[in-house]
């Protein structure tokens, strides 16, 4: 018998004993019976459900609505029968007890009206009014409430809950206006980054004080494993991420993983900076979905779990190419512990749900161990 399998037999009746959903143990490399699988933006705009509440409300009010945020969670995770469940919310949420205001503009994403450009502003950041976001901690209490029973297989399905992380959120605080394009520079964070006097420092130390008070409040709630978004960490070259992020997202992830759950820790464009992001001491890296999945793997080591990673716009694929796309991401993680299946970024909207939902069935065919 090999030691990965005599190492397997011993943690799966550890686990009997604790209870742990799939999903959870996975992200502590503990053996399961199949691949957990789950996607990045489950609940968007690419299902017809969402976008019935959506007419009538929204997106903030969808967020700041317990019953509402919790009910298209609840939909989304039930349409897909997948294995965990992101609460809805957004990873901009916290600017409003700071003191920031912004709105999400159609077309455009995420506006924030009054940038932080210097010292004064980032001074001017309030870090005692986190208890404004008890609403997700509400949204997640209805959640883990509806999924506290096993389902019909006898796992229990996994509570995730999010914030983003230092680098990208400082980004939509400093440049402000239009996110999420290819095309942005992210000149004026960099400006503050590299001067990387008290203002940068202030920023992120407000930041990280925050998240963590405001993922304790959901992990208290019933959140079973906590995400953290560094959706833009790809902008930042590995030296500059060294030098002036990887610390402060340490910070945050020893923090969260010290209130006693699992860390995810997800980037986009990250294949040269996956080294650096698994020294965070994340339990689970999220790869994107432009990395296979062995090589990511390979970068963040075999002390990490990995998320991911098919890359959403192969959902547009037809049968055959979802399937030979599904099995090599499959493949490359080899029935090792330790890999929960998603995609390597968010769905589009305009994805086809049933494809969605066909690769869930793909996953439990091909991993059945
Ligand atoms: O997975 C889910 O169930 C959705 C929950 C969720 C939302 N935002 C709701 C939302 C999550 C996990 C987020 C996180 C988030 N928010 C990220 C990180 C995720 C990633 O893809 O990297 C980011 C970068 C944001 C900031 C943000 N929110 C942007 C850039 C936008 C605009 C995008 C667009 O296409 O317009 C949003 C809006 C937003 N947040 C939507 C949803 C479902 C779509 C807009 C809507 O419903 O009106």
């Amino acid at each position: 018998m090999s030691d990965a399998i005599v190492e397997s037999a011993a943690a799966t009746a550890g686990d009997k004993e604790t209870g742990a959903s799939r999903f959870v143990r996975a992200c502590l490399r503990r053996p399961v019976d199949r691949t957990p699988v789950w996607f990045l933006r489950q609940a968007g705009r690419y299902m017809p459900e969402y976008m019935a509440v959506r007419k009538h409300h929204s997106l903030l009010e969808i967020c700041r609505t317990p019953e509402i945020a919790a009910e298209v969670t609840i939909t989304a995770a039930e349409r897909l029968d997948v294995d965990a469940a992101i609460i809805f919310a957004d990873l901009l949420l916290p600017f409003t007890p700071m003191g920031l205001d912004f709105e999400f503009v159609a077309g455009e994403g995420p506006v924030v009206h009054t940038p932080v450009r210097t010292l004064e502003h980032v001074k001017a950041l309030r870090t005692d009014r986190v208890e404004e976001l008890q609403y997700v901690a509400r949204a997640i209490e209805k959640v883990a409430t509806h999924f506290s029973a096993p389902r019909a297989d006898g796992d229990t399905l996994g509570i995730i809950g999010f914030c983003g992380a230092p680098w990208t959120l400082a980004g939509y605080m400093i440049e402000g206006g239009k996110q999420g394009g290819g095309d942005r520079n992210y000149i004026e964070t960099k400006k503050m980054m590299y001067s990387y006097g008290p203002a940068w420092s202030l920023l992120m130390e407000k930041i990280v004080t925050v998240l963590v008070a405001y993922v304790q409040q959901q992990i208290e709630a019933g959140a079973d494993v906590i995400q953290v978004f560094d959706s833009w960490v790809g902008k930042l070259s590995v030296r500059d991420y060294r030098q002036y992020c990887l610390g402060w997202t340490t910070e945050l992830v020893q923090r969260i993983k010290a209130l006693g759950v699992p860390v995810i820790y997800f980037g986009v464009e990250t294949a040269s900076l996956l080294p650096a992001m698994s020294e965070t001491g994340a339990d689970v890296i999220g790869l994107d979905w432009r990395t296979p999945l062995e090589e990511g793997w390979k970068a963040v080591g075999a002390g990490c779990a990995v998320q991911g990673n098919l890359d959403p716009i192969a959902l547009f694929a037809q049968e055959d190419v979802l399937k030979e796309q599904v099995r090599e991401i499959l493949n490359g993680a080899a029935g090792r512990p330790g890999h929960i299946f998603n995609l390597g970024h968010g769905i589009v909207p305009g994805t086809p749900v049933e494809n969605v939902i066909r690769v869930v069935e793909l996953v439990r065919e091909l991993s059945a161990r």
